[in-house]
């Protein structure tokens, strides 16, 4: 291998098109996928006040939120529900008025194109905030099953693309898949929260989604930050259970799991930069302390560079936007 003076790997770096025609990573707004909020009620644009310029939508108002994502080039969502009333199982998660459910009839009028993936998770929808149902103290794996199952049907039947069960639940991929296909969905696909750790990034979203656990943590299932291994007995799982599509999250403090995953499967590897990123990038910019856009472009190149094909963010749109302004 020659070294200096003969290489100089200053070279390639003198002008910005050199730069541009050498670049190993690219991003583009197809990879992207934009959260939403979606509440109970009619006129309803509620800002979240730790997630500045995220809001909580009412159904006939999300579309504010779609259009101008669809515009920049985006073309998937992820739907998360806040619903009328919650109760011990969750119920709500799985009503046909639910607002996940009419948001997807909605968004497919009036975007007849997009993709549609909906979150299925019961947190959201219990009065202990719990992501399952609660048997002495914890939650109960096997039980849980069922419920999910019966929410991944509901939004198939409202019109869902992709359902991405959050849960963590052991065996629910094929739970899901199982029900789906009972139900005659069997080309629905599955995102599945692969890996999903037990994080302090999550803490944003538990506002946006009023969904705080309201004893304990989850610790009992969303997995140990500490945890290398047991991502890909994970990933191993979900893929034997038949998972289309599988996430890896929180995703900057997880670049080398992303990686890992990337290079031990062949399906599609999806990363969630999720609410606490977002708060971050956001709270440091509003203080004038780094520029947002190119820590934007920066995160999610870094992200992408790691492996994952699909990135959901909620900056999808202004990504998407500097993707086609060239300016990152
Ligand atoms: C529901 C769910 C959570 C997120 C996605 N699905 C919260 C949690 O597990 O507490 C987090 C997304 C984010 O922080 O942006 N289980
Ligand atoms: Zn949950």
């Amino acid at each position: 291998m020659p070294s200096f003076p003969t290489v100089r790997p200053r070279r390639l770096r003198r002008t910005a098109r050199l730069r541009e025609i050498v670049r190993e990573t690219r991003l583009h707004p197809s990879m992207f996928v934009l959260p939403l909020f979606v509440v109970p009620g009619r006129d309803v644009a509620t800002a979240i006040p730790s997630m500045p310029g995220v809001r909580q939508w009412s159904v006939d108002r999300v579309g504010e939120a779609v259009a101008p994502a669809v515009d920049a080039g985006v073309r998937a969502v992820i739907l998360f529900g806040i619903p009328e009333a919650k109760d011990a199982v969750g119920s709500h998660a799985w009503r046909e008025d639910a607002p996940v459910q009419r948001a997807l009839g909605e968004l497919r009028r009036a975007f007849p194109e997009l993709v549609l993936i909906t979150d299925v998770c019961l947190c959201e929808y219990t009065d202990h905030g719990h992501c399952g149902v609660v048997r002495d103290g914890d939650v109960a794996n096997d039980p849980t099953l069922e419920l999910l199952a019966r929410e991944a049907v509901s939004h198939a039947r409202a019109g869902a693309d992709v359902v991405a069960p959050s849960d963590m639940m052991d065996g629910r991929v094929a739970a899901i898949r199982r029900a789906l296909d009972e139900a005659g969905f069997e080309q629905l696909a599955i995102l599945s929260y692969a890996v999903k750790y037990a994080s302090a990034l999550y803490g944003p979203f538990r506002d946006a989604a009023g969904s705080a656990p309201q004893f304990g943590d989850r610790r009992s299932y969303q997995m140990d930050p500490a945890n290398g291994r047991e991502a890909l007995r994970e990933l191993a799982l979900d893929l034997d259970e038949g998972a289309d599509i599988v996430m890896v999250k929180p995703a900057l403090t997880n670049l080398d799991v992303i990686a890992a995953v990337r290079s031990a499967c062949d399906v599609p590897v999806a990363a969630y930069q999720v609410s606490g990123e977002y708060a971050l990038v956001k709270a440091a910019a509003e203080r004038g302390w780094v520029d947002e856009d190119r820590l934007i472009g920066e995160s999610l190149t870094a992200i992408r560079r790691a492996g994952a094909d699909v990135i959901l963010t909620y900056f999808a749109e202004r990504a998407a936007r500097l993707c086609r302004e060239g300016s990152w």
